[in-house]
């Protein structure tokens, strides 16, 4: 797909996301290239590897100036941030900002007009480099919270191109996302895109009321009239829900692998082979609703409901935005419980929790999900949550029991699994207890209907369906501007 204009390669598929797939990190032999932590990369990878096309984003390190790239079979071209960036768009505006004003305010947003300079800056930089990377009439495909303003900047610079953007995290109520000082430019950042996909109908409802409050814009169901700027003349953005998912069938082929199997195997026996193994696997952040489980677990504890006898219970945890305060208080915070729960309740041998601040590769991932006889998943507001679908693509032997919160963007889906509300604790304690008990029947025929739903919409089926419809409405534009 590539071509040559003015001297650089360009794409006729080109993406757009803060990350890179991979990230510059401090390896022990110096620096060294790992998969970037989240669900936006573990979904986009292996979109692009089976679709030739640009991928623009940042290494994940600062001041760093890195040349494009190939690496299996994508084509990545890194954008600079300096350290200011990295503090006040990346950090500051995208992190402390954007972050828990989209997640239900968990944290007080802070608001702050330097920050707000920096991310103009950095997105109108994004949108450059898109600019020019993509070859005359591509689709451009511009990912989350953190570029909104691409979109707009882009259409620009090239009207030529078609736009799309997808939202990976939620859309507030309008309510909450009046309080941005900047909720004008933003809405107008997004609508410079052809289509503009959220995860839920909610969040897509959400958007459209923000646009007709704060725009006054006409929109007509799914489409927004956006009127002419000096810039640009009226167009049409089209607005859905697009529920992102995973590559489940690789999913599916690691958890038949013989070394994962056994692997997973081992990590059961070196917990202390338990009656129950349960487990969590969230990124290092405070809308996972960490804590909440694990007050709900140290008091099943206390109640005597569950015994470390034959219970144990495994908390992933990645490093994530270790620089933030809230970032460094949710880990005190889940580090205290965490240590004091093991004192109260731990046997030698025999540990309440086994607690693990690291990255694993996707094998090992795998194998944890195997060996898991109970999944927790109880997080306070999550755009959809890849970690509950990937429990699910793991169960080859269609058992296990997925605890699920109605909080995620995978609830609309999966509605086969124990529901909770996390901030409930006595409800998530029932939860937890009637997993643990649940009979293989019951629990096979959830999971049954949960591995269908899983297998059925993966994430290339979505990657498909987003990019018809923007290539549709993309020729649609086309052709009204050219009569
Ligand atoms: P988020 O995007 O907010 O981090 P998701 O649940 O959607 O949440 O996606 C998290 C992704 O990160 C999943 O693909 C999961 O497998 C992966 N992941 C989570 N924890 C780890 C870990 N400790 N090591 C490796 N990958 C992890
Ligand atoms: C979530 C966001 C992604 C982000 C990821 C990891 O999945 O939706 O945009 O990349 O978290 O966060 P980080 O700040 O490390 O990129």
């Amino acid at each position: 797909a590539a071509g040559a204009s003015g001297g650089n390669d360009s794409y006729d598929f080109v993406v757009v996301a803060n990350r890179l797939p991979v990230d510059r990190a401090q390896g022990p032999q110096g620096p060294e290239w790992r998969q970037s932590p989240g669900g936006l990369v573990t979904g986009l990878a292996p979109v692009m590897k089976r679709r030739s096309g640009a991928w623009i984003g940042w290494t994940g390190a600062p001041d760093e100036e890195i040349e494009p790239f190939d690496l299996d079979d994508m084509h990545l071209v890194p954008v600079r941030l300096s350290t200011d960036d990295v503090y006040s768009y990346y950090e500051g505006f995208s992190n402390a900002t954007l972050w828990p004003l989209y997640h239900d305010v968990i944290v007080p947003p802070e608001f702050h007009r330097k920050w707000w300079d920096a991310y103009v800056r950095v997105n109108t930089r994004f949108a450059r480099a898109a600019a020019a990377s993509a070859a005359p009439g591509a689709l451009v495909w511009v990912h989350d919270y953190q570029l909104q303003l691409v979109p707009g900047i882009l259409r620009e610079l090239r009207p030529d191109v078609k736009i799309g953007f997808f939202n990976h995290i939620p859309f507030p109520p309008y309510e909450i996302f009046a309080q941005l000082p900047w909720r004008r430019r933003i809405l107008i950042g997004l609508l410079g895109a052809d289509l503009v996909g959220f995860q839920r109908p909610s969040d897509t409802a959400n958007f459209r009321r923000a646009v007709r409050r704060t725009l006054g814009y006409l929109a007509r169901n799914s489409v927004v009239r956006v009127p002419a700027s000096q810039q640009s003349p009226e167009h049409l953005c089209e607005t859905g829900s697009f529920p992102i998912s995973i590559d489940a069938g690789a999913m599916d082929a690691l958890a038949r692998d013989e070394r994962i199997r056994k692997r997973a195997e081992e990590i059961r026996e070196e917990v202390g082979n338990p009656r129950t193994l349960i487990l969590g696997v969230d990124r290092m952040d405070y809308t996972k609703g960490i804590r909440h489980r694990l007050k709900a677990y140290e008091e099943l504890l206390e109640d005597g409901r569950l015994s470390t006898e034959s219970t144990t219970f495994i908390q992933i945890a990645t490093p994530s935005r270790e620089r933030l305060d809230y970032y460094k208080q949710i880990r005190r915070d889940v580090e205290l419980a965490v240590g004091r729960i093991n004192g109260d309740h731990s046997a030698l041998g025999k540990a309440a929790v086994h607690y693990l601040h690291q990255s694993f590769p996707r094998e090992e991932m795998a194998a944890f999900y195997l060996a898991a006889d109970v999944m927790l998943v109880t997080a306070l507001r999550d755009g959809m949550n890849l970690v509950a679908k990937e429990y699910v693509a793991c169960r080859v032997e269609e058992d296990g029991v997925l605890v699920l919160s109605e909080f995620t963007g995978a609830a609309d889906e999966l509605r086969q699994a124990l529901l909770v509300n996390p901030h409930d604790i006595a409800g998530l304690k029932n939860a937890i207890t009637q997993a643990v008990h649940m009979t293989p029947e019951e629990a096979g025929r959830r999971m049954r209907r949960l591995r269908s739903k899983v297998r059925h919409d993966d994430v290339l089926q979505w990657a498909s369906t987003f990019l018809d419809r923007l290539q549709m409405v993309g020729e649609q534009r086309e052709r009204t501007h050219s009569v």
